[in-house]
């Protein structure tokens, strides 16, 4: 059992049908769309909150027909498949619910998904109810759970779009009980030329910008974005599409899925790189060394190859017994 404590007094709290009540009864957070509601929706993560409402089903495995978020999952976890019987999991910034889904159809934990925005609705509605699955609306920050709790703690896709890093990283660790493991992933800085791309140069005008109209704006210029993408690659000069505002598209999407699916998951991905309050790449050796300092152990990380070619920066570590 998780121990759920009021991340503001430290008080244990109580499930109720309502949502999560103090030791007096008293309603503390409130159970909303099958997420208790620990923070309210009005912070940096609301271009979060419309990506994933708007894109609920697009990275979800068992909607797309694909299996690239699995192949994901198991080849950073390396953990086996219906394994983590009687375990508990956190995942922090579980978005819709695209590993949430993952783990509860491919494995037997017990789930404990936080994302700081309303994605949780989101997910609630791709993977919920489920009698595993508990959804919390709250942040990396200040977690509603008592430190040391979890058997397994899974970040993937997150840590570069929170403020601090090293803080967030912190955090995941404090969860991780003893003899348990941590799993994150995160954007990497891979060479002098990683910032010089349209994402950083655009990011800071973009990023202000109202999120609906941003969203309209890249949607309405699609195809024309992808025609340009691809007329470079044609004629030799794909190097050029670092300056073309879109996705990279070879390297980050699945191979094979069918064309409309493949335009809005671009469209997804060219919303996700521009409008992200905080997008703060890391060198993989970099995080490795932060997690050893926050105490874990048989700390590993590696470019974690997966789905044929797409890659991902992971460490996994463990917490001494
Ligand atoms: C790029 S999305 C990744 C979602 C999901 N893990 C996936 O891979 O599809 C990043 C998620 O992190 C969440 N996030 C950002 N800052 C957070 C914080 N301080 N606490 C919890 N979640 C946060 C965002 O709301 C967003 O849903």
């Amino acid at each position: 059992m998780i121990e759920i404590i009021d991340p503001v007094t430290k008080e244990s709290l109580f499930e109720h049908a309502e949502g999560l009540t103090n030791s007096k009864g008293k309603l503390v957070y409130k159970l909303s769309e099958g997420a208790y509601r620990v923070v309210s929706d009005d912070n940096y993560t609301s271009n979060f909150g419309l990506e994933w409402n708007t894109f609920q089903k697009t990275q979800i495995d068992k909607f797309s027909g694909n299996n690239v978020s699995e192949e994901r999952f198991f080849a950073q976890t390396r953990w086996a498949k219906n394994s983590l019987e009687g375990e508990t999991l956190l995942e922090v910034g579980s978005g819709a619910g695209r590993f949430s889904q993952i783990i509860l159809d491919h494995t037997k934990a017990s789930l404990y998904s936080v994302d700081y925005s309303n994605a949780v609705e989101a997910n609630y509605r791709n993977n919920g109810p489920h009698e595993r699955l508990k959804l919390f609306q709250a942040s990396i920050y200040d977690l509603p759970f008592k430190k040391e709790s979890f058997d397994k703690v899974i970040c993937l896709g997150v840590l570069q779009h929170t403020p601090d890093f090293k803080a967030s990283v912190k955090a995941l660790t404090e969860m991780v009980k003893p003899g348990g493991e941590l799993v994150i992933d995160f954007y990497p800085i891979k060479n002098i030329f990683t910032k010089v791309h349209s994402k950083y140069i655009l990011r800071p005008f973009l990023k202000r910008m109202k999120h609906e109209r941003l969203m309209s704006w890249i949607r309405n210029n699609i195809d024309t974005l992808i025609s340009i993408y691809k007329f470079n690659r044609r004629i030799g000069l794909g190097f050029l599409n670092r300056f073309v505002p879109i996705c990279e598209i070879e390297r980050t999407l699945p191979a094979g899925i069918a064309p409309d699916q493949l335009r809005e998951w671009i469209i997804l991905d060219t919303f996700d790189m521009f409008s992200p309050e905080y997008d703060q790449p890391q060198r993989l050796s970099t995080v490795a060394a932060w997690v050893k300092e926050f105490g874990m152990i048989d700390v590993d990380a590696a470019w974690v190859t997966y789905h044929g070619n797409l890659e991902a920066p992971t460490v996994r570590a463990r917490k001494e017994l």
